[in-house]
């Protein structure tokens, strides 16, 4: 009970103060947080790639670039939860060795699409390439916007040392021979078979 002419004492004293409320709110949030946070930098589980693991390739990593650029995260996650129905329908779920060599990940939280993480290998390559230019030709009632323009645009081999180079500053293992030769391994390759090279592999270092 409170009596207003005394002084509150404990929680009443906290719960009478927005100042104390505030502050002991965001304290008890941000060790919570930290509980829950800061444990995971140090599992191996979490910050060592899962066996099989590789580096994108070249052409892989012009194709992920295409992906962000193009925004299709926005309709697709690349996270498949550990739960049955996600199971039953996507394959394995997701394990965080997996992601290692993306910077940044693309797990995604809206599902417009279908996840796609572990759609490598669910197609041949022309079945993406077709789908990508017009995706109602497979898909009668398929919403995915169509990118036809994929098809006529080069990567630009001189693009892809810069790339690679940026990722090992952020402890993807290329070597300088991989450096090197990344730019003669996108010639003449158009963004659509780097896009198709990325999809292809997405999801296939677990079997
Ligand atoms: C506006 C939302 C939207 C965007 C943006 C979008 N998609 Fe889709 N995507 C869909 C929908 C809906 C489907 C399911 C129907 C279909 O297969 O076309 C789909 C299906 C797919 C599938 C087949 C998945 C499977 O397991 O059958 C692939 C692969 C795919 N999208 C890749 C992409 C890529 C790559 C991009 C970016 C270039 C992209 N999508 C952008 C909505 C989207």
């Amino acid at each position: 009970m409170a009596h207003s002419n005394q002084t509150p004492k404990g929680h009443e004293r906290i719960e009478t103060s927005n100042f104390l409320m505030i502050v002991l709110i965001l304290l008890a949030v941000a060790v919570g947080g930290l509980v829950e946070i800061v444990p995971l930098f140090f599992q191996r589980s979490t910050t060592q790639p899962v066996e099989g693991l590789k580096p994108y390739t070249a052409l892989q990593l012009a194709g992920r670039d295409v992906y962000i650029r193009e925004g299709c995260y926005n309709c697709h996650s690349q996270m498949i939860r550990p739960f049955r129905s996600e199971t039953l329908r996507y394959g394995p779920y997701s394990k965080a060795g997996e992601f290692v060599y993306d910077h940044p990940f693309q797990w995604g939280s809206k599902r417009t699409g279908p996840d796609l993480h572990r759609v490598g290998g669910k197609y041949n390559d022309e079945w993406h390439r077709l789908h990508l230019i017009s995706p109602r030709s497979l898909v009668p009632e398929s919403n995915m916007p169509a990118y036809p323009w994929l098809e006529n645009a080069q990567i630009d081999p001189a693009s892809m040392a810069p790339r690679l180079k940026a990722l090992r500053t952020l402890g993807v293992p290329y070597t300088d021979e991989e450096v090197k030769a990344s730019g003669e391994a996108v010639k003449g390759k158009t963004e659509l078979d780097a896009l198709v090279a990325y999809l292809q592999v997405l999801g296939t270092a677990v079997k």
